[in-house]
């Protein structure tokens, strides 16, 4: 059950912004619950995938978002194991095949709404941090804190480029930089949620800083708000 009475730090931003470790590092450092929006729409692309389902196709995936049997098991510091079906997808989950999938299924509309609820249910006592490219603008917009995180593209690729090299995947930044290129351009230009700041929205460019840097910038922008 939805708590509308817990505070939310809404954090949005394009991939490779840092977004998921920051939040991650938050939620573990005041123990709030941790929404990964992201893994979500991954998780339907994932879902979908294994069903020969066409990713584009707004009626069974919307049909398949309200059913799909998603769990997520929180490990602190780490990504939450993710199971799709009853199996494990997390490795899966985290390819660049199956974000580009989701970047697919997240430009359908039905989809969207049909995930909405599912992730207000995060939102509990003693608060969620909430990441993902509409948080503050759409499934939280009462949220005590929205945050922008941005960097530059070259930035968000070398990001990437080193997550996947200690998964042992091994990507020319070339070709990161147009996937992201790619992604901005489908996040940015879609005529639902697109991805952009809240009006109210705090922009913070992480280019140069260090996790640790964001993490505190951001703990004091919210102690600010709770006080
Ligand atoms: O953040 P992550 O890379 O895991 O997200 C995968 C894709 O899911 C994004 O490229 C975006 O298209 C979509 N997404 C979204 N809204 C969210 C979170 C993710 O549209 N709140």
């Amino acid at each position: 059950m939805t708590d509308w009475a817990a505070p939310v730090l809404a954090v949005d931003g394009p991939g490779g912004s840092g977004k998921g470790t920051v939040c991650r590092a938050l939620a573990d450092a005041i123990g709030w619950h941790l929404l990964d929006s992201g893994a979500i729409y991954r998780a339907l692309a994932v879902a979908a995938e294994n069903r020969g389902l066409d990713v584009d196709d707004p009626c069974a995936l919307a049909d398949l978002a309200y059913r799909l049997d998603v769990v997520f098991e929180p490990a602190p510091n780490r990504h939450s194991r993710v199971f799709v079906d009853g199996a494990d997808v997390s490795m899966r989950l985290r390819s660049e095949t199956a974000g580009d999938l989701a970047s697919r299924v997240a430009a359908l509309p039905e989809a969207r709404e049909a995930l909405l609820e599912r992730q207000r249910a995060f939102r509990k006592a003693p608060g969620l941090v909430a990441d993902g490219r509409d948080m503050g603008t759409v499934v939280f917009p009462d949220a005590t804190l929205k945050v922008f995180l941005t960097a530059t593209p070259a930035e968000r690729a070398q990001r990437r480029h080193n997550q996947l090299k200690e998964q042992g995947v091994d990507v020319s930044l070339a070709h990161l930089l147009d996937e992201i290129a790619v992604r901005d351009e489908r996040d940015r230009n879609r005529a639902i949620a697109p991805l952009k700041p809240a009006t109210d929205a705090e922009l913070v460019d992480t280019t140069g800083l260090s996790v640790d840097e964001v993490v505190e910038r951001l703990l004091n922008l919210l102690q600010k708000r709770l006080s």
